[in-house]
C-alpha cells in the first residue's frame, strides 16, 4: 500500500463536540423559554413567575457562552494537534522520497504542497466533520423532545435537518470537488508561470520574449479569477438553497402551527418558543453553508500531499561490508534496466558492468546516453526496475546511507553551495593549514577561506565553483571516488593538474567525461550509447579494434 497521511480523532475532538452540542441545546433552550416568555407577559402572567423566567433566560446565556468557550478551546487544541502531527507525518515520509521527489515537483510546487495544502488541513475539524455532527445530534435530540409538543414540527425539523445535512451537501459535493481541483490546478498553473517570469526575466529580456511571457501569465491570471469567479457562484448557490430549505421549514412551523392551535391540537403560549427555536436551529446550521467545499478542499490537500509521498525509495539498513574479496569485483552491476518514474522509455537497458578495486574507469558516450544516470544508480540514488548493483556483494540499496558515503566521494553533474564562508562550504573540521593546502593544489590560493559565498554560487566563476566540490572531496580519505564530468568548467591547464591530483588521491575511480584526451590515463574505458554499454575495454585495446571509441578519436581529431 502506497503510503498517506493518517489522522486520527483525538479526545480533545470528543470532548469538543460533546460541548458543542450542549452549548446548541442550551441555546435552542434559552429560546424556546424566551419564546414562553414572551407569550406569558402578553398573556398576563404575574410578576414573579416572569422574574423566574427572565432569570433562566439569563443562566441559559451564560451557560451558553461558557460552552462555547470550552468549544472552542478544545476544537482549536484538537486541531493545532492534528495539523502537528500531519507535518510530522509528511516529514517522516518525505526523506524516504528524496531525492526522487525534486525531480517530480519543481521547487515551488513542492513548497505550496508542503506548506499551504498542510494548512488547508486546519480546516478539517472545525469545518468538515464537526458541523454536520454537532448540527446533526443537536437536531436528534430537538426531534425527540419535539414529539412531546407537536409530532409535525418534530417532522418538519426531521425533514429539514435531512435536507440540510444530508441531501444538499451531497448533492454538492462532486460539483464542489470538481470546482476545487479546477481552482488550485489555475491557482498552481499562475505561480508556476509568474514564478518562472520573474526569475527569468533577464533572460527572456535577452531574447525579446518577455511581452509573450507576460501576456501568457495575464492570461493565467485571468483563468484565475474567473475559476473564483465560478467557484464564489457555486458557494452562493449553495448557501441559497440552504436558505431555501429554512425559509420554507420556518413557513411550515408558523402556518401548521396556526392549523393545529386553530385545532386545539396545539397549547398556543407553545406556538412562539417552537418558531423561535426553530430559527435558532437554522442559525446553528450556518456553518453547514461550506460544508463541502471545505471537504472538496480537504480531500484535495490529502491528496495533493500523499501524492508527494507515494512513492518511497528504499532505506538502506544493512551495514556496509568493507572486505573485498579478491577475486570478486569491487563493483558488479548485473542486467540493469532502469527508467524514470515519470518516463515511458528505459534510460539504461542491460547494462553489465564490474569495476575492480583499484581500477580507473571512464565512461564516455554522447549526451543523453545515460552516464549521468548509471553513475546516481551506483551510488545508489535511484531503485533500478530490473537487475542490481553489488558493492562488495551488497546490494547497494541495502546499506545505510552513513556507512556507504564513508567510501564512497561522490560528486555529481552540479555542484550545491550555501550561504557562508569558504571554509564552511568544504564540509571538514580540518585545520586551515591543510585546507589552503588543497586548495592551493586546485589553483584556487586566491581564494580566501573567510570568502562569503552565496547559495546561488554567483559570486564565483564556474570553474572555481567545480574545483571547490573538488577540494570537498579531497579533505575527505576515502577509497572509491564517482564522478560526473569533474573538468567541464575548466581549462586544459587545470583540467590536466586536477585529473593528475584525482589520479594520485582515488583508489577506485569512476569517471563520466567527454573530455577524450583524458582517457589514456584510464585502464578501462566503458562507451555507451543511447542507454547501452557498446564497448569497454583498455583504451589501447578500443583504438586497435576500430570500435565507437576510435570513430569518436577520429572525429575529435578530424
Ligand atoms: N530526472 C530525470 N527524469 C527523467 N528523465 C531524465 C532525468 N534525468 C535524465 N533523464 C533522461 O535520461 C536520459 C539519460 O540522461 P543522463 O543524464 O544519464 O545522460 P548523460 O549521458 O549523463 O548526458 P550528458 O552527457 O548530457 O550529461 C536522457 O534522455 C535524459 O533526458
Ligand atoms: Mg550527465
Amino acid at each position: 500500500m502506497k503510503p498517506h497521511i493518517q489522522f486520527k480523532i483525538d479526545r480533545d475532538l470528543i470532548l469538543s463536540i460533546i460541548v458543542g452540542v450542549i452549548g446548541s441545546l442550551v441555546a435552542l433552550s434559552m429560546f424556546f423559554l424566551s419564546g414562553y416568555m414572551v407569550t406569558q407577559s402578553a398573556l398576563g402572567a404575574p410578576l414573579f413567575a416572569l422574574m423566574v423566567l427572565i432569570a433562566s433566560v439569563k443562566l441559559f446565556g451564560f451557560i451558553r457562552a461558557i460552552a462555547r468557550y470550552i468549544e472552542r478551546l478544545l476544537s482549536h487544541r484538537a486541531t493545532f494537534t492534528m495539523l502537528r502531527n500531519v507535518r510530522v507525518q509528511f516529514f517522516k515520509h518525505l526523506i524516504p522520497v528524496v531525492p526522487d521527489v525534486y525531480r517530480k515537483f519543481n521547487s515551488s510546487d513542492l513548497i505550496a504542497r508542503m506548506i499551504g495544502r498542510v494548512e488547508a488541513l486546519q480546516n478539517i475539524y472545525l469545518r468538515v466533520y464537526y458541523p454536520p455532527v454537532v448540527i446533526g445530534v443537536t437536531a436528534i435530540i430537538s426531534t425527540i423532545v419535539m414529539i412531546y409538543f407537536s409530532y409535525v414540527h418534530a417532522i418538519i425539523i426531521c425533514i429539514s435537518m435531512i435536507a440540510t445535512l444530508v441531501v444538499i451537501p451531497w448533492l454538492s459535493a462532486k460539483r464542489a470537488r470538481i470546482l476545487k481541483r479546477q481552482v488550485n490546478k489555475v491557482q498552481g498553473d499562475f505561480l508556476n508561470q509568474f514564478y518562472d517570469y520573474k526569475e527569468g526575466y533577464e533572460e527572456l529580456d535577452r531574447f525579446g520574449r518577455t511581452e509573450f511571457y507576460k501576456k501568457q501569465v495575464l492570461h493565467q491570471l485571468d483563468d484565475y479569477e474567473a475559476a473564483q469567479a465560478k467557484e464564489q457562484r457555486f458557494l452562493s448557490l449553495y448557501e441559497y438553497s440552504l436558505n431555501i430549505v429554512s425559509m420554507i421549514a420556518l413557513f411550515f412551523t408558523l402556518y401548521l402551527g396556526v392549523v393545529q392551535v386553530q385545532n386545539q391540537e396545539l397549547d398556543v403560549v407553545y406556538l412562539t418558543s417552537i418558531v423561535l427555536m426553530m430559527l435558532t436551529l437554522f442559525e446553528q446550521a450556518i456553518p453547514m453553508s461550506n460544508v463541502a467545499y471545505f471537504k472538496a478542499d480537504t480531500d484535495e490537500a490529502f491528496h495533493d500531499i500523499d501524492e508527494v509521498i507515494a512513492h518511497p525509495m528504499k532505506q538502506g539498513v544493512e551495514a556496509m561490508h568493507l572486505e573485498v574479496l579478491p577475486t570478486e569485483p569491487l563493483y558488479k552491476v548485473r542486467d540493469l534496466n532502469f527508467k524514470y518514474w515519470n518516463q515511458s522509455s528505459y534510460v539504461l537497458q542491460d547494462i553489465q558492468l564490474s569495476i575492480d578495486k583499484g581500477e580507473h574507469v571512464a565512461i564516455i558516450g554522447p549526451s543523453g546516453s545515460g552516464k549521468s544516470s548509471l553513475l546516481q544508480l551506483m551510488l545508489g540514488l535511484y531503485q533500478s526496475d530490473k537487475g542490481e548493483i553489488l558493492l562488495n556483494h551488497q546490494d547497494i540499496t541495502n546499506i545505510v546511507d552513513e556507512e556507504k558515503y564513508s567510501q564512497i566521494n561522490a560528486l555529481l553533474q552540479t555542484q550545491q553551495l550555501f550561504d557562508g564562508t569558504v571554509r564552511e562550504n568544504l564540509f571538514t573540521d580540518k585545520d586551515d593549514v591543510e585546507l589552503r593546502n588543497v586548495l592551493a593544489n586546485l589553483g584556487l590560493d586566491h581564494i580566501d577561506l573567510d570568502r562569503y559565498i552565496t547559495i546561488s554560487g554567483n559570486t564565483l566563476s564556474g570553474g572555481e565553483i567545480q574545483r571547490l566540490g573538488i577540494a570537498r572531496l579531497l579533505l575527505r580519505d576515502v577509497p572509491i571516488w564517482i564522478m560526473d564530468e569533474p573538468t567541464t568548467a575548466l581549462d586544459i591547464y587545470h583540467t590536466d593538474s586536477v585529473m593528475d591530483i584525482i589520479h594520485t588521491k582515488a583508489q577506485t575511480l569512476i569517471v563520466a567525461t567527454h573530455d577524450l584526451r583524458l582517457l589514456p590515463y584510464f585502464d578501462k574505458i566503458v562507451v555507451m550509447s543511447e542507454g547501452e554499454i557498446v564497448e569497454s575495454g583498455s583504451y589501447q585495446s578500443l583504438i586497435t579494434e576500430r570500435g565507437y571509441l576510435y570513430q569518436m578519436v577520429e572525429m575529435n581529431v578530424s
